[in-house]
């Protein structure tokens, strides 16, 4: 392997390669590195620890570097400064050269490294209890794309996510999202959303089904280049924005669902809701499903006043969601736009912008109980299920059960947020993949490093510094090896999700 880094070898007297002795320590599944700044070491990067003698090397990444802490050091810049100060104009006298030394002594540091695997005979290996050789140990760096071959990551469906920092492009497999439930997240504006758009693009390139619930309406410029010219994949994208081209009339909707939307979004007490079971039998067994119906049958309906009080209100914020019709000219059926779909792949984006929570619950409790209605008659296979900031469409409880009723019918589920305390911590432990992006609240990375499949110290320590557009990637993705990839750009339109005031302002001074 020609991975040597002629910086971290030294000549000895008779001028061949020896190596420095470097190793510091080992401690469980961390190991410490001395390294001196002009080679270029930071955190995240990947170092592989070579032994000679035995023929097998550990690979480990950097997740923490601090400067060696020699007894003495304190006293000795301390020194220099007041030192210096008096030797501004005088010249400094140093018969042994050993200024050079201090200094470099000065600035060595440490590299508190994890260990990720074991290499041997070019298979990687889970056994990572052995110990290097400090004396036979060559130590060099190991770019992400060579990682990534070692690891076989890069797999059948390949998604280009990103560039490394080595400037190679980092590839991901489709398949490692394939079943999986992920997690992006990240604080406000480090590009969640566009990585988001960057998945769904490829998933549906690949022929998958896709379905996004668009809390800000900015997806629906997917199918668009930068210059409003349709791409490639505009055929496959359906932008369904519910109370105008999306509205389902009442027989289109079984009664399971129907009483979803009543008990989990309208919080329809149960009596009542038993209640409601028995209109609703009594209007399919005639046949009359239909708004104006139910209103009718309510009203006439032999019940206690309370429960009559209950119905209608939840009968009035139906009618008031504008989701529901009488009119089957302005119906979708939402099965019709799977149909376009499904075959070929493609994406219905659930655009639910300037709706009211209480009508963003009905639509989402319509859309989850639809989707496990036809993927239990396997009308679908399997669904892609991207869902931006869910907490604000979703109850906690319905968190569970998404997650791993939902993820056992088929739907595979994608939670974007940039508040990761909105997701409860046991969904943390079940995600296959994370990508993380900048946090700087310590709370938020607390929460995400503590139940995530890699160690906190590394998520705390490298996604602080993680600059706008890069991601921290972790889990099956990258094979539990955690990379920093900057993500690539889209040539496609990304709405524009936050109104601003200002900018408002001064277009409209210019115009
Ligand atoms: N990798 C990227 N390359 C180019 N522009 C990006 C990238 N990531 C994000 N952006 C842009 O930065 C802005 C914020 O990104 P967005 O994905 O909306 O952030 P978030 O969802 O995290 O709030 C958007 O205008 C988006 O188009
Ligand atoms: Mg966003």
């Amino acid at each position: 392997m020609v991975l040597l880094e002629k910086n971290m070898r030294t000549k000895d007297t008779n001028g061949e390669d020896k190596e420095k002795v470097r190793l510091y320590k080992k401690e469980g599944g961390t190991i410490q590195i001395i390294s001196f700044p002009d080679e270029n070491i930071e955190k995240g990067d990947y170092l592989l620890i070579e032994d000679r003698k035995l023929g097998k090397s550990l690979i480990v990444q950097v997740v923490e570097i601090r400067f060696v802490n020699v007894p003495g050091i304190l006293e000795e810049i301390l020194r220099e400064c007041t030192y210096n100060d008096n030797f501004l104009d005088g010249e400094t006298l140093d018969p042994f050269e050993i200024t050079s030394h201090i200094t470099l002594i000065k600035d060595a540091r440490v590299l508190h490294c994890k260990i990720r695997a074991s290499f041997e005979n070019g298979k990687l290996v889970n056994d990572i209890s052995w110990i290097p050789s400090r004396i036979h140990s060559k130590i060099v760096k190991l770019p992400i794309s060579k990682l990534f071959s070692i690891a076989k990551i890069s797999g059948n469906y390949p998604i280009y996510i990103g560039d490394t920092k080595e400037n190679s492009q980092l590839f991901i497999d489709a398949e490692s999202l394939d079943g999986r439930l992920n997690i992006i997240t990240g604080k406000k504006e480090t590009g969640k959303s566009h990585l988001s758009k960057l998945l769904v693009l490829n998933l549906i390139h690949y022929g998958a089904t896709v379905v996004v619930l668009d809390l800000n309406g900015e997806y629906a410029g997917l199918g668009l280049n930068l210059d409003g010219t349709p791409n490639e994949y505009a055929n496959k994208i359906h932008v369904l924005t519910p109370g105008q081209n999306f509205k389902i009339m009442l027989k289109q909707i079984n009664l399971r669902v129907m009483l979803n939307i009543l008990l989990n979004a309208l919080r329809l007490p149960g009596t009542s809701a038993r209640e409601f079971r028995r209109i609703w039998r009594f209007l399919r067994e005639r046949n009359e499903l239909s708004l104006k119906a139910l209103g009718e049958a309510m009203r006439n309906w032999k019940c206690n006043q309370h429960i009559r009080d209950a119905l209608f209100s939840r009968y009035y914020a139906l009618l008031n969601s504008g989701f529901f019709t009488d009119n089957p000219e302005e119906a979708s059926p939402f099965e019709e736009y799977f149909e376009k779909i499904k075959r070929n792949g493609g994406v219905l984006i659930i655009n639910m912008q300037n709706i009211s929570t209480m009508d963003r619950q009905i639509v989402v409790e319509y859309i989850l109980g639809k989707l496990v209605e036809l993927l239990s008659n396997w009308y679908l296979r399997s669904v892609f299920l991207f869902a931006e900031e869910a907490h604000l469409y979703l109850r906690e409880t319905y968190w569970d059960d998404v997650v791993t009723r939902m993820r056992h019918y088929g739907i595979f589920t994608t939670f974007i947020t940039n508040q990761p305390d909105s997701i409860k911590e046991s969904i943390y432990r079940q995600a296959d993949n994370i990508f993380l992006f900048n946090f700087t609240n310590e709370r938020d990375l607390e929460t995400v490093s503590r139940a995530s499949r890699a160690d906190s110290e590394t998520i705390k320590s490298i996604a602080r510094e993680l600059p706008p557009q890069h991601c921290l990637l972790l889990g099956k993705i990258v094979k539990d090896f955690p990379t920093v990839v900057k993500v690539r750009t889209l040539n496609v339109q990304t709405k524009g999700q936050t109104r601003y005031f200002f900018k408002f302002l001064s277009q409209n001074l210019k115009t």
